[in-house]
């Protein structure tokens, strides 16, 4: 089924791309859901450039994420293995944990 749904534009560099492709298929397959994509660095594509129901955050998963708790109903995570310290993942877990609401999704 088509949507109204803008795809993602002037993506340049190929694992951002991967990435940027993954939250934009959820997007348009979720019209009416909002997603918000969180990363330490400042690389991603400013509100202008970003489907309605998406934009991305900077933000440290170490130092706690600003979203009170139970705020999402699904929450999402890859390839911070590369970033983690063991220390570091029972930090992370709890934080995303505390993110989801109780009984929903988390992979
Ligand atoms: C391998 S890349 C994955 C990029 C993209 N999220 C994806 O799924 O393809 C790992 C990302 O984790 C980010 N990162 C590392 N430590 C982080 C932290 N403490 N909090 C938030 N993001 C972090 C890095 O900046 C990097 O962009």
């Amino acid at each position: 089924m088509a949507t109204s749904t803008p795809r993602l534009k002037r993506i340049s560099r190929p694992a951002l791309k991967f990435s940027m492709l993954v939250v934009d298929q959820m997007a348009e397959d979720y019209p009416n859901s909002t997603f918000v994509g969180i990363d330490i660095a400042d690389m991603y594509p400013k509100t202008g450039d970003l489907p309605p129901n998406v934009r991305f955050l900077k933000a440290n998963i170490l130092e706690g994420l600003p979203f009170e708790d139970g705020k999402f109903d699904y929450v999402f995570q890859r390839f911070l293995i590369f970033d983690l310290s063991p220390g570091d993942w029972k930090v992370a877990i709890k934080e995303l944990a505390r993110l989801v609401k109780p009984g929903y999704v988390g992979s």
